[in-house]
């Protein structure tokens, strides 16, 4: 056996380990995660975790997965002839890892299990589901090849989301893009931005900050002026991916604070939702939104040159922006932490359109002087949603810290 490792790379696997090279490039595959379940002599629950499961025949309708021969659950499901698939959301993955790692008796613990008239459970908000008798199983390798006929299938009730997928040794989810992308609207956006360039630039020079504006096209947030029209910020774009840019997705249709949350669970496999829910409230409550610390300048740059969003440079981050805002949570005193705001500009929609960002300053601000920067900034983006024609919601009500 060859494996091509590179585009013109021919390498045997004498010259390395073949098993090695067999998870390496398989390890390309994405998979979905299933738990397979059943019951063993005693009646108890036994389940295993499989990435091999698939559908194989609408008539008969048959499903199949491969079990290693050294797997203790898979001679219980042979036994009991029967077996149920519970297919996993995005939103399990910790689920996933628990049960993995747990011992057979403290899998199937607390309220998530749902069980049949012969004691197999069946995880209650699986993405989907499946109940099978076994129809046949063949030897295959180290493996068993186990075909199963459905008896009965269905939907979950989607609470964990998009399926959890497996590709490389690490879990993610699929992300479908939602927003529709209407260049006439990206040439409207670049005419506003240039219009309103100078008194971007007015604010900049009144409080000493720099001063950009940004908006969101598709599912990116691109830069479309500075206050220095040198500025190498102009023109660069990242993923719109909570925490990131927050003012957006905080006065947006649920479809754009959907891409927003589901970008996120993309890049760095999952999201914490009560987070985004608490930043989402503060970004509403004082009206504008805060990055804190040093994280941004710090790893902003690697993000912006990795021309692919590459999950590797983001997800750090990510991690960083997340455990950031955390600290501040611990200790709400904005003038101490902040080093940006983003403060929206409203569209005629009442969603944010364009967004102020104002950074060059903090942290540890004095007092004062924040309070100055904050209320020039709100200032300027009320002119500036002015001057495109647009209204800011009715509850928006910004306040000064
Ligand atoms: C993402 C993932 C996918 C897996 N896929 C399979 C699989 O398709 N077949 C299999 O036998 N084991 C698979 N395993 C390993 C099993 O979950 C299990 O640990 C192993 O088969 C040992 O079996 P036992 O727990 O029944 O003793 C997978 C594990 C993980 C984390």
């Amino acid at each position: 056996m060859t494996i091509e490792t590179g585009r013109n790379a021919t390498q045997s696997t004498s010259a390395s380990s073949p098993k090695s090279d067999w998870r390496t490039v398989l390890g390309q595959y994405p998979t979905g995660i299933t738990i397979l379940t059943s019951i063993d002599q005693a009646g108890g629950p036994v389940g295993m975790i499989v990435g091999t499961f698939n559908s194989v025949s609408v008539d008969p309708p048959l499903v199949g997965f491969f079990a290693q021969r050294t797997s203790t659950t898979f001679p219980h499901i042979e036994r009991s002839g029967r077996f149920r698939a519970s297919v996993l959301g995005a939103g399990h993955e910790s689920l996933c890892r628990d049960f993995f790692a747990s011992p057979v008796r403290d899998r199937f613990t607390g309220d998530i299990w749902d069980y049949d008239e012969h004691g197999i459970p069946r995880l209650k908000d699986a993405v989907a589901w499946f109940d099978a008798t076994i129809h046949s199983i063949l030897p295959a390798g180290d493996h068993v090849m186990a075909l199963g006929e459905v008896s009965n299938l269905g939907l979950g009730p989607r609470t964990g989301g998009m399926p959890l997928l497996f590709l490389n040794g690490g879990y993610g989810s699929f992300t479908i893009p939602r927003m529709e992308f209407n260049l006439d609207d990206l040439g409207g956006r670049l005419r506003h931005a240039t219009v309103l360039g100078d008194a971007v630039e007015q604010l900049a020079t009144d409080l000493g900050v720099e001063c950009s504006l940004s908006t969101v096209v598709r599912d990116e947030v691109v830069v479309l002026t500075a206050a220095d029209a040198r500025s190498p910020h102009v023109g660069m774009c990242f993923p719109f991916a909570a925490p990131m840019a927050p003012a957006f997705a905080a006065w947006c249709t649920p479809d754009l604070r959907h891409t927003w949350v589901e970008n996120a669970r993309h890049l760095i496999g999952r999201v914490d939702t009560e987070l985004i829910e608490d930043t989402l409230a503060l970004v509403r409550e004082n009206g504008y939104s805060i990055s804190f610390g040093h994280t941004m300048s710090e790893h902003f740059d690697a993000v912006v040159s990795s021309a692919h969003h590459d999950r590797a440079v983001l997800a750090p981050l990510w991690e960083a922006l997340t455990t950031e805002y955390a600290g501040y949570r611990r200790h709400p005193e904005p003038a101490e932490h902040a080093t940006l705001i983003q403060v929206p500009v409203f569209g005629d929609d009442r969603c944010v359109a364009l967004e102020l960002v104002v950074s060059g300053f903090g942290p540890r601000t004095p007092r004062n002087r924040f309070r100055e920067i904050v209320a020039g900034s709100l200032h300027c983006s009320a002119r500036l949603t002015a001057m495109i024609g647009g209204s800011a919601p009715q509850d928006y009500a910004p306040s000064l810290p």
